[in-house]
């Protein structure tokens, strides 16, 4: 399969308008507080019933400062003992989870994500991951993706030697930026030393892949200053890149409001430094996997794409496309059978359920079979840049053309624009169209009308 991508300027101006990053589909929106406790029950019970093996997610939601572009779920805090009674809560969660769950279902992936995970001290993380062990099958074989995000600045060799003696294989960590100045205008000081130390033990501890989170369109960022970040990372050769758009929402993350927008990149330098970006991972041997994420050629993501085994998740992209997902923690999402659900938001009301032996989940989501149809088209144009009208009509007993005849207008469109080649067989994403991948998603997400204003933007 052909991974190459090609920046078309006219095509991203024109096609350059907010829309979700379908991490899911329906996305988080939808999910809605009729759905509880009752209905999650439900359909654990029928996940039990179809087994398969298990994803879990846990979330740890503290950091130590606060970074001002930041638009994760998390708690800053400079008090450690906050993390105590989140991780007795965590654990009752697991055990009530786990009892919940056939314990037999090997979990074939596991992720920590935040906030920061290793703001946890070792004996910490040993108890979250004992807990988990003993209410969970988890694999013994060093088999499973189990995957930790990392803050280099709360981690140091010591810590990476622990993770993977708890079974981590795959490594996450945080950069964004190496510029001083840029730095100091997002309020996060992040030594080169410090980031490759971390870099270098995960490698000498044997983890599998390793990955760097990068953020474009931050303040006082030039395409001058973003390469040189990249150089200094590609001299270090990870598995994956994560790089992100700069998603500048203010009305919604308060931190942000820190962030002096007269010194924001204009568009037109972060189309420069878009392309940049993509020239010089190419050249430097990486495959564009799609929605931010490029790996090496022999990267499992990229050996997954090429098999046309790639899945999307919560946590981005994934091999484990069968695993139903269990959340744990404030603000986590589950996807369990037909179904999506969250844990409430906030440390109080996840303490008070918790003590009260209820699950902590307040909203979720049922799939009808629209939704079931759409995830499936979704999931293929996002992961493998094609869609075989055959494999969607077999699996739905549908007609393509005539259940999605307005669709294929649209993609008519697109098709005049070069970003896709469409046929009485399926669709394949011309590599013109590979970086705007979301808006050919958006043209078969029924409840995105509605929602346009509250997305960032696709570039
Ligand atoms: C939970 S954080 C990573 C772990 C750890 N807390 C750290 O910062 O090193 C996940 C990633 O989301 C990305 N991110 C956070 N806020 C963002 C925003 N407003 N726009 C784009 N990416 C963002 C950053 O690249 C960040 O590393
Ligand atoms: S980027 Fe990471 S460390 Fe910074 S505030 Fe967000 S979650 Fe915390």
């Amino acid at each position: 399969m052909d991974q190459s991508i090609q920046f078309d300027l006219d095509l991203i101006h024109r096609y350059d308008k907010s829309g979700p990053r379908y991490t899911s589909y329906p996305t988080a929106l939808e999910l809605h507080e009729g759905f509880g406790e009752a209905e999650y029950l439900k359909h654990i019970e029928k996940s039990n019933a179809a087994g398969g093996p298990l994803s879990l997610y846990f979330h740890i939601p503290f950091c130590d400062t606060v970074c001002f572009y930041c638009a994760c779920n998390k708690i800053v805090t400079k008090n450690r003992s906050h993390s105590v009674p989140y991780l007795d809560n965590l654990v009752r969660e697991i055990e009530m989870q786990g009892d919940l769950f056939d314990g037999s279902r090997p979990v074939n992936q596991l992720h920590w994500g935040g906030g920061t995970p290793t703001f946890l001290n070792f004996e910490q993380m040993q108890r979250l991951m004992d807990a988990t062990r003993r209410h969970f099958n988890l694999r013994s074989d060093d088999g499973g993706e189990y995957s930790i995000e990392v803050d280099p600045r709360e981690t140091n060799d010591r810590t990476i030697a622990q993770l993977r003696e708890l079974g981590f294989n795959r490594i996450s960590l945080g950069l964004q930026d190496f510029d001083p100045a840029v730095q100091a205008a997002v309020n996060r000081l992040q030594s080169k030393e410090q980031t490759f130390a971390v870099l270098e033990a995960a490698r000498t501890e044997g983890f599998r892949s390793t990955n760097i989170d990068l953020i474009y369109g931050l303040p006082l960022q030039t395409e001058t200053s973003f390469a040189d970040t990249l150089d200094q990372v590609l001299a270090y050769a990870p598995d994956r890149f994560s790089i992100f758009n700069y998603a500048h929402m203010p009305s919604r993350f308060k931190t942000q409001r820190q962030i002096n927008e007269a010194d924001l990149p204009p568009p037109s330098v972060k189309l420069d430094i878009l392309q940049m970006i993509g020239r010089k991972l190419t050249d430097a041997g990486y495959v564009y996997i799609g929605m931010d994420h490029f790996a090496k050629p022999d990267d499992l993501l990229a050996v997954a794409q090429r098999e046309g085994k790639l899945y999307r998740n919560f946590q981005g992209y994934s091999t484990h496309s069968d695993c139903d997902l269990i959340g744990f923690g404030i603000t986590s999402i589950g996807r369990v059978g037909d179904a999506y659900i969250q844990n409430v938001k906030e440390l109080d009301p996840y303490a008070a359920r918790i003590s009260q032996g209820r699950l902590a989940v307040f909203r979720g989501v049922e799939l009808d079979d629209d939704d079931k149809l759409r995830r499936a088209v979704i999931t293929q144009l996002i992961c493998h840049f094609e869609l075989s009208f055959a494999v969607i009509e077999r699996e739905f007993s549908i007609r393509f053309a005539h259940y999605f005849a307005p669709e294929l207008e649209h993609l008519r469109v697109m098709q005049g624009d070069g970003l896709l080649s469409l046929d009485d067989a399926g669709v394949q994403v011309l590599p013109a169209g590979r970086l705007l991948i979301r808006n050919i998603c958006m043209v078969f997400d029924k409840y995105l009308v509605q929602k346009q204003q509250q997305f960032s933007r696709v570039i």
